[in-house]
């Protein structure tokens, strides 16, 4: 295409025929990118931006460091993401819709993979390497990650308790985390979904009810299945990441504490068996 113009026709439409609303000659005659002529793709990006933002605390730099800050950072992007995503399923799952929700939480668990896999990128840092700047962190650590616990306290898994534990929590991610903590969860929402349907789940014995007519007649309550499902997906692949990031600590640093202060791998693993939905992962042994 080098050197080619592409230039706007009134059948660009892909109907098929020129039947389409009639533009200005000014629009016809603009090369398809030149409409609007102010951006470019570093500046729509932000990418000078983006790009200033790995900074080294190593002097002289260890080669790694570069590696440890860019993947915190991605992590912390697919976060954000994961978030914006999160809430709308949450929101339109508490508005009683169940298709939207289902498909949000589809590419949550298509992200939730990338988060796993690139913990492969990680581990091709020796821990020689790493130790070359790790005393540079102290008392920095995953563990203070305010977006991870947002997701967590979205997802079902609550505890005020963290607020406490973390330390230089800033204002606003303090804010952000008590917010979480008082809304409704994706369970939540979920719940005011199987209510809407005309379920009752105010207590255990209803919800188990609930989930077993909606898994026994899929015919009838497929969408409602299908996003119990989705759901299980997005438990699922919080909780191998889990065990994935316990590998690759061990893999670091062995047995010794963690530079967030607890007790390294061990803190980790106790975390492993976390469930956003027990009731979900209950039900199977009743069906
Ligand atoms: C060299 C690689 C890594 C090592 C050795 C490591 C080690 C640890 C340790 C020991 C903890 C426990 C808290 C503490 O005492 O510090 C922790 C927590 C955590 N780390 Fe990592 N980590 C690594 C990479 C990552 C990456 C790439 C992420 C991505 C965001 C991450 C996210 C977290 C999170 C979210 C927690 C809190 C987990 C929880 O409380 O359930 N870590 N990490």
């Amino acid at each position: 295409m080098s050197g080619q113009r592409y230039v706007g026709t009134v059948s660009d439409d892909h109907s098929g025929n020129n039947a389409g609303p009639a533009r200005s000659d000014a629009t016809q005659s603009a090369s398809f990118g030149e409409q609007g002529g102010v951006l470019t793709y570093g500046s729509y990006l932000r990418v000078p931006e983006l790009l200033a933002q790995q900074v080294r605390e190593s002097d002289p730099p260890a080669h790694d460091e570069l590696l440890f800050i860019t993947i915190h950072q991605v992590y912390e992007l697919w976060f954000q993401l994961l978030l914006a995503e999160l809430t709308d399923a949450r929101d339109r799952m508490l508005a009683g819709e169940s298709y939207n929700p289902r498909v949000r939480l589809e590419r949550c668990n298509v992200i939730e993979r990338v988060l796993v896999g690139q913990v492969d990128v990680i581990d091709t840092m020796t821990p020689q390497d790493f130790l070359a700047f790790r005393t540079k962190l102290a008392p920095a650590s995953g563990f203070q990650s305010a977006q991870f616990r947002e997701i967590e306290f979205l997802s079902g898994l609550k505890d005020a308790s963290y607020l406490d534990r973390f330390r230089g929590l800033s204002a606003d991610e303090r804010d952000r985390l008590l917010r979480r903590l008082d809304e409704p969860s994706l369970w939540d929402g979920y719940m005011a979904l199987l209510a809407s349907a005309g379920f009752a789940v105010a207590t255990a014995e209803e919800r188990f009810t609930a989930l077993k007519t909606i898994a026994n007649d899929r015919t009838q309550h497929g969408a409602l299945w299908d996003l119990a499902e989705a759901l299980m997906d997005h438990d699922q692949a919080w909780s191998l990441w889990r065990a994935r990031h316990v590998l690759m600590a061990e893999r670091q640093i062995g047995t010794k504490p963690g530079t967030g202060g607890s007790a390294g791998g061990a803190y980790l693993r106790s975390r492993v068996e976390f469930r956003f939905y027990p009731e979900l992962w209950e039900l199977r042994s009743l069906l």
